[in-house]
Order: structure tokens, then C-alpha cells, then sequence
């Protein structure tokens, strides 16, 4: 199966990004043929500082590599670097209704909070459709958020192949039920637009400060509390092996705990956890060079894949000679 995934670099990745999307890549890429990329074009939609831009692409990389992203086996590249992925965004777009982009849920929460959106906003999920067509992807590995965005490339794949013939692959979305919603330090799903994150990057103390903050409720410590509701505990499954998760569940039926305790075995099995990222990560940052060597070769991958799919497209709508 060929998998393919993007991800934004607008802001530093936290625990939510990882458990729920980057974990899947770094599973997938040892069975399958993955392409990665740093979403840069979608990023321009929010991102206007240059330098900012640059510097949040090139962190993406790395912390992708560091959380185990095997250029070996998987390829990894700047979406940017892949020009035929806009020169597709456009044909699709001749092809998309209206109506379809009206019902994606990004331009219809700006809409609704009375703000005025831009064409790049509102023709986002084309580029993203573009993104996964131009390499006949066949899985793509997304949170819940982005699923409505898979379902708008395939009818934009079925209307072109209805149209022009069987031109594209159609896509599935891989959602992980499991870490579907991971859980801020306020018991909201973790967003870098709540800031209630928690980055897998930052300074460990800082990290052992923000769990200190997650917020919990007020019953008394002798009250049992069930572990199915509680966003600590759900935090801490994801990070713990299973025996010991069965343990905390035992704790909570039973009560007769402080929040204290279960705060400071989530930081320590946290730590735990993403220590060979921390270490792997600042070992790159001494090697700035092979970082880039790694996204010139992946992008040259992927250029070879999309431009045989754009002839392809090029060929069947009539911009180029027929095949
Ligand atoms: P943010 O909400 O911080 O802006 P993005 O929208 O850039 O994050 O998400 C990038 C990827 O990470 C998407 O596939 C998204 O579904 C996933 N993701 C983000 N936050 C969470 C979360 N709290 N739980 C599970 N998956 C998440
Ligand atoms: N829109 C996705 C997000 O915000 C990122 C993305 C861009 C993407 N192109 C993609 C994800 C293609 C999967 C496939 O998370």
C-alpha cells in the first residue's frame, strides 16, 4: 500500500499531534511505502512571517525524524518542493463544485464566527486533494478533524475519473480510534489554538510543570473515581505499558489517591517515553546538513511519482498529447 500523510508546521508538535497522527507514519513506514510531508502551502494560509515559515518547516522535519520517521524507509519532503502538486491543485479546481468546499468545516467556522476568508482557505481542501492524488496514495493516516477533507478528495477523484476516465486512485482516511482525542492540560482536546498543549520537545521541567497544571476535579481523595472519565488517566494510557495502566484503573475504583501521585507517574513515564526522541533530536540539530540532504533526496522522490501522475492527468483532460 502506498501511504501518504501531511502535517502543518504552524506551531511546535505536542502530545495530541504525535498520539494521534505522527505515531500512525512512524507504525506504517515499516510495511508500507510512505511519503511524508511538511504541509508549508497549507501553512501560508496562517503563517506571513517568512523567517517564522522557514524555521517552523524546518523543526517539523526534525521532529519527525527524531520521533523515528526512517528516511530509509519512508520518504520525507517539503510539500513546496513538489511543483506538480499545485500545477494538479489547479485542474482539480476547474473540476470542484462549489457547494462541496462550502461544507468543509474550517471555512465554515470562520464564516460562522463572522470573519472574512480567503481564497486559500476556502480552496484548502482542493490543495489537499492535490496532495494525495499526485502520488496515487492509497491510505492516508489523519486525525478525526481531517476526515471530511479525504472524503472531498475522493468526489473530487470520482467526478474526474467519471469524467475523463480511471485516472486516480481513490484514498482512504486511517483514523486511530484509540488516540482519536487526546486531552489538553484542561481536559479540552489538545490544540495549539486552546494553548493547553504539551510538546514532547520541550525542557523537562517544563513539561513536569504544565502536567502539574492539568486540571482535575475537586472530590475528596478517599472517593472512588472511575478511569474512563478522567482525562489524567487517559493521558496516562497513553504513555504506560499496559500492566501498569491496569494498575492506575484498580487506583481510581478503589480512591484513596492524590491527583499529586498520578501527575508525577504520568511525568515520569512521559519522560520515559520520549527520552530517545529528545536525545535522537538534539544529535540532528548538531547536523543541520544531513537534514537537508534528506528532504532534497525525499522531495526527488516524489517529484519522479508526481509527474508521472500529472502527465497522466495532463494527458486524459486534454493539456497534453494523449497517451
Ligand atoms: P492543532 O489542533 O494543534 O492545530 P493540527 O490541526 O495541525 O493540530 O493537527 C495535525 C494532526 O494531528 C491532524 O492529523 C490532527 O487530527 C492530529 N491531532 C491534533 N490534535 C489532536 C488531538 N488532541 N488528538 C488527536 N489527534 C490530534
Ligand atoms: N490539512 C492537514 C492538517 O491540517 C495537513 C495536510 C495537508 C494533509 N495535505 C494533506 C494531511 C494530505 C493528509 C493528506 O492536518
Amino acid at each position: 500500500m502506498r501511504v501518504l500523510s501531511g502535517i502543518q508546521p504552524t506551531g511546535r508538535f505536542h502530545w495530541g499531534n504525535y498520539f494521534g497522527a505522527i505515531r500512525q507514519y512512524i507504525d506504517l513506514q515499516h510495511a508500507h511505502d510512505g511519503l511524508y510531508f511538511i504541509a508549508n502551502l497549507h501553512a501560508l494560509t496562517t503563517i506571513r512571517e517568512p523567517e517564522l515559515l522557514r524555521k517552523l518547516s524546518r523543526d517539523a522535519a526534525l521532529d519527525l525524524l527524531a520521533l523515528g520517521l526512517d528516511p530509509d524507509k519512508a520518504t520525507l519532503f517539503l510539500q513546496s518542493d513538489v511543483p506538480e502538486v499545485s500545477q494538479l491543485c489547479w485542474i482539480l479546481m476547474t473540476g470542484t463544485p462549489l457547494g462541496l468546499l462550502e461544507r468543509c468545516h474550517a471555512y465554515k467556522e470562520k464564516k460562522a464566527k463572522g470573519l472574512s476568508a480567503d481564497a486559500g482557505l476556502f480552496t484548502y481542501p482542493v490543495l489537499m486533494a492535490a496532495d494525495i492524488l499526485a502520488y496515487d496514495a492509497n491510505w492516508v493516516p489523519v486525525g478525526q478533524d481531517q476526515v471530511q477533507h479525504i472524503e472531498v478528495c475522493r468526489d473530487i477523484a470520482t467526478s474526474f475519473n467519471h469524467h475523463f476516465g480511471e485516472v486516480f486512485v481513490l484514498p482512504e482516511a486511517r483514523v486511530l480510534d484509540s488516540a482519536a482525542k487526546v486531552p489538553g492540560i484542561d481536559g479540552e482536546k489538545m490544540s495549539k489554538s486552546y494553548d493547553n498543549t504539551i510538546s514532547m520537545f520541550e525542557d523537562p521541567k517544563a513539561i513536569r510543570k504544565k502536567i502539574m497544571r492539568i486540571q482535575t476535579d475537586s472530590r475528596p481523595m478517599e472517593s472512588p473515581k472511575d478511569p474512563e472519565t478522567d482525562h489524567l488517566y487517559q493521558l496516562f494510557s497513553l504513555f504506560a505499558p499496559p500492566e501498569k495502566v491496569a494498575e492506575m484503573a484498580v487506583l481510581y475504583r478503589r480512591g484513596g489517591f492524590g491527583y499529586g501521585e498520578i501527575k508525577k507517574a504520568l511525568a515520569d513515564a512521559a519522560e520515559q517515553y520520549f527520552k530517545p526522541s529528545q536525545d535522537r533530536r538534539a544529535e540532528l540539530e548538531t547536523r543541520p546538513d544531513t537534514v537537508t540532504d534528506i528532504l532534497v533526496a525525499g522531495a526527488q522522490r516524489a517529484r519522479s511519482k508526481a509527474a508521472e501522475v500529472l502527465a497522466r492527468v495532463e494527458s486524459a483532460c486534454g493539456i497534453r498529447a494523449p497517451k
